[in-house]
């Protein structure tokens, strides 16, 4: 069977914003409900999506690494099992060098240095029907490779900013790099995140965000939940209690996800019907 995965990068150059919940709980929601080959690529040096992940299969020790790949020029080789699906290639600190092993690898050729991702990404696609990857929040190698690697941006947009500048910030850069480097990249969706325990949506936010950015944005909400914290620290799971009723928690942290899936999915559809990717 031919595949040719779709690459979705989760961005916003804010820390904090929940970027790293929505990748892992997109790719777990992809893997297991959907029942899709899903590849999680981990970017961010701090390896935050790597730790859930392993802990969501039970994994205590990882000997494999992008930054592995990044040096032998193989992404393929890095990529470890989480559960049935749901496959990770791992991040730990050495790739806070990214910068220096680019430049190592392509010392005068700017263009194959912010490309690379892209290029070692390739063989993977026909493995998998979606790759999402986890970014740290800057403007960077980081972001750059992983834009431009990528078919779709989703945007964490947080309702509780009292303007849109992160979400905003993020979209013009990355329509500055699709022109600079000639590349073909859309806004998915933007998925409005809402963090603080107890807080309300801003509404106000919310309108001016669909008044710029219309259908883009999402209808579904993520709120605050205490079981995606828990998340963090026991990995993401689905319990089924002895009535064989699924844990409610459980459910109600995954049904959100499930939704935000189906509203990014109808986008896709869209996108894809005008053959623009
Ligand atoms: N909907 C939610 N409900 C409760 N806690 C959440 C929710 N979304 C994210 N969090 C928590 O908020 C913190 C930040 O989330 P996350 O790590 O996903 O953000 P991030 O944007 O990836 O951060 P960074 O910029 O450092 O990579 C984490 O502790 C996470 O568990
Ligand atoms: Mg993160």
């Amino acid at each position: 069977m031919s595949m040719s995965g779709k690459v979705y990068v989760v961005g916003n150059f804010k820390g904090g914003v929940g970027k790293t919940k929505v990748v892992t709980m997109l790719a777990y929601q992809s893997a297991v409900t959907k029942n899709k080959k899903t590849l999680v690529v981990d970017l961010d040096p701090q390896g935050n999506a790597t730790s859930v992940l392993a802990r969501t299969g039970n994994i205590t020790s990882i000997d494999k690494s992008i930054t592995e790949g990044f040096k032998h020029e193989n992404l393929v080789d890095q990529v470890t099992n989480i559960i049935d699906n749901l496959d990770l290639i791992p991040a730990n600190t050495a790739f806070r060098n990214l910068s220096k092993i680019l430049i190592e690898k392509y010392p005068d050729d700017e263009n194959a240095q912010v490309f690379y991702l892209r290029e070692l990404l390739e063989p993977l696609k026909e493995h998998y029907d979606a790759i999402y990857i986890d970014v740290p929040p800057t403007i960077s190698d980081y972001s750059d490779t992983a834009m431009l690697a990528a078919d779709y941006c989703i945007i964490v947009l947080q309702t509780q900013e009292l303007s849109l500048d992160g979400a905003s910030t993020y979209i013009a850069y990355m329509q500055y790099l699709a022109d600079t480097y000639d590349s073909n990249l859309n806004v998915l969706g933007l998925i409005p995140m809402m963090l603080r325990k107890g807080g309300r949506v801003d509404e106000e936010i919310l309108q001016q965000a669909k008044e710029k950015y219309g259908n883009n944005v999402l209808n579904t909400v993520i709120n605050y939940q205490e079981r995606l914290k828990v998340y963090d620290v026991e990995g993401i799971s689905m319990k089924y209690n002895v009535n064989g009723k699924l844990d409610m928690w459980d459910k109600k942290a995954h049904q959100v996800f499930e939704n935000v899936l189906a509203e990014l999915e109808e986008h896709e559809q869209y996108f894809e019907s005008l053959g623009i990717n």
